[in-house]
Protein backbone atom coordinates (compact mmCIF):
# COMPACT_ATOMS: atom_id res chain seq x y z
CA UNK A 1 0.00 0.00 0.00
CA UNK A 2 2.56 2.60 1.09
CA UNK A 3 5.03 1.41 -2.16
CA UNK A 4 2.04 1.97 -4.32
CA UNK A 5 1.43 5.31 -3.92
CA UNK A 6 4.70 6.09 -3.57
CA UNK A 7 5.09 4.96 -7.51
CA UNK A 8 1.68 6.70 -7.83
CA UNK A 9 3.31 10.06 -6.50
CA UNK A 10 6.55 9.39 -8.60
CA UNK A 11 4.70 8.36 -12.10
CA UNK A 12 2.52 11.41 -12.17
CA UNK A 13 4.72 14.13 -10.20
CA UNK A 14 7.93 14.26 -11.26
CA UNK A 15 7.44 15.02 -15.03
CA UNK A 16 8.68 18.38 -13.96
CA UNK A 17 11.49 16.99 -11.88
CA UNK A 18 15.29 17.71 -13.28
CA UNK A 19 18.79 15.63 -12.49
CA UNK A 20 19.49 16.37 -8.72
CA UNK A 21 22.91 16.84 -10.02
CA UNK A 22 22.26 19.82 -12.49
CA UNK A 23 20.34 21.33 -10.03
CA UNK A 24 22.93 20.98 -7.50
CA UNK A 25 25.70 22.56 -9.70
CA UNK A 26 23.07 25.35 -10.16
CA UNK A 27 22.61 26.15 -6.70
CA UNK A 28 25.68 24.85 -4.32
CA UNK A 29 27.13 28.59 -4.67
CA UNK A 30 23.72 30.35 -3.80
CA UNK A 31 22.84 30.55 -0.45
CA UNK A 32 18.97 29.90 -1.26
CA UNK A 33 20.23 25.96 -1.23
CA UNK A 34 17.35 23.78 0.02
CA UNK A 35 16.72 20.11 -0.35
CA UNK A 36 13.26 19.57 0.04
CA UNK A 37 9.40 20.58 -0.13
CA UNK A 38 6.49 20.60 2.77
CA UNK A 39 3.44 20.45 1.84
CA UNK A 40 1.95 21.91 4.50
CA UNK A 41 -1.71 21.17 6.14
CA UNK A 42 -3.31 22.84 8.76
CA UNK A 43 -7.12 22.23 10.46
CA UNK A 44 -8.77 25.14 9.91
CA UNK A 45 -10.50 24.86 13.61
CA UNK A 46 -7.41 25.15 15.30
CA UNK A 47 -6.35 27.89 12.88
CA UNK A 48 -9.32 29.73 14.23
CA UNK A 49 -8.58 28.96 17.69
CA UNK A 50 -5.36 30.14 17.63
CA UNK A 51 -6.11 33.57 15.94
CA UNK A 52 -8.52 33.74 19.13
CA UNK A 53 -10.68 34.32 15.02
CA UNK A 54 -14.30 34.13 15.29
CA UNK A 55 -14.29 32.09 11.66
CA UNK A 56 -17.87 31.59 9.72
CA UNK A 57 -18.27 28.63 7.94
CA UNK A 58 -14.89 26.30 8.87
CA UNK A 59 -13.38 23.95 6.67
CA UNK A 60 -14.55 20.43 7.58
CA UNK A 61 -10.89 19.29 6.33
CA UNK A 62 -7.58 19.87 6.55
CA UNK A 63 -6.40 22.46 4.27
CA UNK A 64 -3.44 23.55 2.64
CA UNK A 65 -0.96 26.11 4.40
CA UNK A 66 1.68 26.20 1.80
CA UNK A 67 4.17 24.55 -0.31
CA UNK A 68 7.22 25.21 1.83
CA UNK A 69 11.44 24.84 1.07
CA UNK A 70 13.24 23.17 3.81
CA UNK A 71 16.24 26.11 3.89
CA UNK A 72 15.13 28.86 2.57
CA UNK A 73 12.85 31.68 3.15
CA UNK A 74 11.87 35.39 1.21
CA UNK A 75 14.55 34.53 -1.91
CA UNK A 76 13.42 37.09 -4.34
CA UNK A 77 11.48 40.34 -3.20
CA UNK A 78 10.71 42.10 -6.00
CA UNK A 79 9.46 39.34 -7.35
CA UNK A 80 5.45 40.20 -6.29
CA UNK A 81 2.43 37.74 -5.71
CA UNK A 82 0.69 38.64 -8.58
CA UNK A 83 -3.23 37.27 -8.07
CA UNK A 84 -4.22 37.61 -12.05
CA UNK A 85 -1.53 34.47 -12.87
CA UNK A 86 -3.85 32.22 -10.51
CA UNK A 87 -7.23 33.21 -11.77
CA UNK A 88 -7.82 30.18 -13.67
CA UNK A 89 -7.35 28.21 -10.18
CA UNK A 90 -9.26 30.12 -8.01
CA UNK A 91 -11.73 27.61 -6.71
CA UNK A 92 -9.66 25.17 -5.93
CA UNK A 93 -7.59 27.61 -4.16
CA UNK A 94 -10.28 28.88 -2.15
CA UNK A 95 -11.51 25.61 -1.29
CA UNK A 96 -8.77 23.65 -0.88
CA UNK A 97 -6.18 26.25 -0.15
CA UNK A 98 -8.15 28.57 1.72
CA UNK A 99 -7.10 31.81 3.61
CA UNK A 100 -8.72 30.34 6.69
CA UNK A 101 -9.30 33.36 8.66
CA UNK A 102 -10.22 35.61 5.52
CA UNK A 103 -12.08 33.34 3.05
CA UNK A 104 -11.88 34.26 -0.21
CA UNK A 105 -9.05 36.79 0.42
CA UNK A 106 -5.72 36.25 -0.98
CA UNK A 107 -3.14 37.68 1.95
CA UNK A 108 -2.01 34.26 2.72
CA UNK A 109 -1.21 33.04 -1.05
CA UNK A 110 0.73 36.39 -1.38
CA UNK A 111 2.63 35.35 1.82
CA UNK A 112 3.24 32.04 0.75
CA UNK A 113 4.64 33.10 -2.57
CA UNK A 114 6.50 35.49 -0.95
CA UNK A 115 7.98 33.36 1.57
CA UNK A 116 8.33 30.49 0.14
CA UNK A 117 7.13 30.41 -3.30
CA UNK A 118 10.29 32.79 -4.54
CA UNK A 119 12.57 30.04 -3.41
CA UNK A 120 10.48 26.92 -4.67
CA UNK A 121 10.92 28.74 -7.61
CA UNK A 122 14.42 27.61 -8.55
CA UNK A 123 13.12 24.31 -9.77
CA UNK A 124 11.98 24.83 -13.40
CA UNK A 125 8.41 23.34 -12.46
CA UNK A 126 7.83 25.85 -9.68
CA UNK A 127 9.30 28.89 -11.56
CA UNK A 128 6.32 30.55 -11.84
CA UNK A 129 3.44 31.92 -9.85
CA UNK A 130 1.10 29.31 -11.73
CA UNK A 131 3.10 26.60 -11.36
CA UNK A 132 3.59 27.01 -7.97
CA UNK A 133 0.29 27.20 -6.63
CA UNK A 134 -0.88 24.48 -8.92
CA UNK A 135 1.64 22.01 -8.03
CA UNK A 136 0.66 22.76 -4.60
CA UNK A 137 -3.08 21.88 -5.49
CA UNK A 138 -1.82 18.80 -7.17
CA UNK A 139 0.45 17.38 -4.46
CA UNK A 140 -2.46 17.86 -1.86
CA UNK A 141 -5.02 16.11 -3.80
CA UNK A 142 -2.32 13.53 -4.40
CA UNK A 143 -1.53 12.68 -0.56
CA UNK A 144 -5.24 12.90 0.42
CA UNK A 145 -4.26 13.56 3.83
CA UNK A 146 -8.31 13.54 4.73
CA UNK A 147 -8.46 10.32 3.17
CA UNK A 148 -5.63 9.32 4.60
CA UNK A 149 -6.13 10.17 8.48
CA UNK A 150 -9.91 8.96 8.57
CA UNK A 151 -9.18 5.81 6.77
CA UNK A 152 -6.75 4.93 9.97
CA UNK A 153 -9.76 5.99 12.59
CA UNK A 154 -7.93 9.11 13.15
CA UNK A 155 -11.19 11.40 13.36
CA UNK A 156 -11.80 14.89 15.08
CA UNK A 157 -13.69 14.88 18.23
CA UNK A 158 -11.30 12.46 20.03
CA UNK A 159 -8.25 12.47 21.81
CA UNK A 160 -4.89 10.70 20.65
CA UNK A 161 -0.94 9.97 21.43
CA UNK A 162 1.35 11.36 19.17
CA UNK A 163 2.64 7.79 18.12
CA UNK A 164 -1.34 6.53 16.72
CA UNK A 165 -1.07 9.74 14.40
CA UNK A 166 1.79 9.62 13.56
CA UNK A 167 2.06 5.95 12.48
CA UNK A 168 -1.09 5.73 10.68
CA UNK A 169 0.66 8.87 8.65
CA UNK A 170 3.37 6.20 8.47
CA UNK A 171 1.71 3.27 7.28
CA UNK A 172 -0.11 5.46 4.57
CA UNK A 173 2.52 6.70 2.83
CA UNK A 174 5.72 5.28 3.80
CA UNK A 175 7.66 8.12 5.48
CA UNK A 176 7.08 10.04 7.99
CA UNK A 177 5.33 13.54 8.86
CA UNK A 178 5.70 15.86 10.98
CA UNK A 179 2.82 16.86 13.56
CA UNK A 180 2.19 20.03 15.09
CA UNK A 181 0.15 20.73 18.35
CA UNK A 182 -0.99 24.06 20.02
CA UNK A 183 0.12 23.32 23.30
CA UNK A 184 -2.50 22.44 26.29
CA UNK A 185 -3.93 26.13 27.31
CA UNK A 186 -5.02 27.84 29.94
CA UNK A 187 -7.53 24.91 31.81
CA UNK A 188 -7.16 22.29 29.30
CA UNK A 189 -4.90 19.35 29.73
CA UNK A 190 -4.63 18.16 26.19
CA UNK A 191 -2.83 19.69 23.59
CA UNK A 192 -4.60 20.34 19.81
CA UNK A 193 -4.16 19.21 16.87
CA UNK A 194 -2.78 22.07 14.25
CA UNK A 195 -0.80 21.15 11.40
CA UNK A 196 0.49 18.22 9.61
CA UNK A 197 3.41 18.27 7.32
CA UNK A 198 4.40 16.16 4.31
CA UNK A 199 7.73 16.03 2.81
CA UNK A 200 8.71 15.25 -0.65
CA UNK A 201 12.21 15.44 -2.06
CA UNK A 202 13.20 17.83 -5.19
CA UNK A 203 11.95 15.25 -7.12
CA UNK A 204 8.24 14.88 -5.63
CA UNK A 205 9.08 11.88 -3.58
CA UNK A 206 7.64 11.33 -0.22
CA UNK A 207 10.71 11.83 1.85
CA UNK A 208 10.93 11.89 6.29
CA UNK A 209 10.47 15.13 7.66
CA UNK A 210 12.94 16.20 9.60
CA UNK A 211 11.65 17.44 13.29
CA UNK A 212 15.02 19.36 14.23
CA UNK A 213 14.01 21.76 11.61
CA UNK A 214 11.14 22.95 13.30
CA UNK A 215 12.49 26.80 14.50
CA UNK A 216 13.45 27.30 10.92
CA UNK A 217 10.49 26.52 9.52
CA UNK A 218 8.18 27.89 11.74
CA UNK A 219 6.18 30.75 10.19
CA UNK A 220 7.21 33.58 11.50
CA UNK A 221 5.21 36.51 9.65
CA UNK A 222 4.32 39.87 10.90
CA UNK A 223 0.78 40.64 12.16
CA UNK A 224 -1.89 38.09 12.19
CA UNK A 225 -0.36 35.22 10.89
CA UNK A 226 2.71 35.43 13.29
CA UNK A 227 1.18 35.62 15.82
CA UNK A 228 -1.54 32.71 14.90
CA UNK A 229 1.44 30.71 14.04
CA UNK A 230 3.78 31.47 16.74
CA UNK A 231 2.36 28.67 19.17
CA UNK A 232 2.69 25.78 17.39
CA UNK A 233 5.54 23.31 18.09
CA UNK A 234 5.86 19.45 17.48
CA UNK A 235 3.40 17.97 19.57
CA UNK A 236 4.16 16.27 22.82
CA UNK A 237 4.95 12.75 22.76
CA UNK A 238 3.73 12.59 26.79
CA UNK A 239 0.46 14.32 26.39
CA UNK A 240 -2.93 13.57 24.82
CA UNK A 241 -3.73 15.11 21.64
CA UNK A 242 -7.16 16.59 21.24
CA UNK A 243 -8.37 16.78 17.46
CA UNK A 244 -11.37 19.71 17.60
CA UNK A 245 -14.45 19.02 15.69
CA UNK A 246 -15.43 21.88 13.41
CA UNK A 247 -18.58 22.67 15.48
CA UNK A 248 -17.19 22.97 18.50
CA UNK A 249 -16.36 26.93 17.92
C1 LIG B 1 13.58 38.20 -8.95
O1 LIG B 1 12.32 38.40 -9.54
C2 LIG B 1 12.31 39.35 -10.58
C3 LIG B 1 10.85 39.54 -10.99
O2 LIG B 1 10.29 38.34 -11.40
C4 LIG B 1 13.19 38.84 -11.73
O3 LIG B 1 13.20 39.78 -12.77
C5 LIG B 1 14.59 38.60 -11.20
O4 LIG B 1 15.37 38.00 -12.22
C6 LIG B 1 14.57 37.68 -10.00
N1 LIG B 1 15.89 37.62 -9.42
C7 LIG B 1 16.50 36.45 -9.21
C8 LIG B 1 17.85 36.54 -8.56
O5 LIG B 1 16.03 35.39 -9.53
C1 LIG C 1 -16.16 32.64 -1.93
O1 LIG C 1 -16.56 33.02 -3.21
C2 LIG C 1 -17.41 32.11 -3.86
C3 LIG C 1 -17.74 32.62 -5.23
O2 LIG C 1 -16.69 33.34 -5.77
C4 LIG C 1 -18.67 31.88 -3.04
O3 LIG C 1 -19.47 30.92 -3.65
C5 LIG C 1 -18.30 31.45 -1.64
O4 LIG C 1 -19.47 31.35 -0.86
C6 LIG C 1 -17.35 32.43 -1.01
N1 LIG C 1 -16.93 31.89 0.28
C7 LIG C 1 -16.95 32.63 1.38
C8 LIG C 1 -16.57 31.93 2.63
O5 LIG C 1 -17.24 33.80 1.40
Amino acid sequence: MENSLQYVLLGTLCLCAVPASFMDSLWSTKSHEWKKLILTHHWPVTVCKMAKSECDKIPNYWTLHGLWTDKSQMCNNSWHFDYSEIKDILADMNKWWPDVLHPNGSQLWKHEWQKHGTCAASLPCLNTQHKYFSKGLELYTHVNLNSALEKAGIKPANMYKMEEIKNAILNVYGAMAKIQCLPPQQGEDAQVLGQIEICFTKDFILVDCTEELEDELTEQMSMKWRKSYQDLHVCDKSINIYYPPVQEL
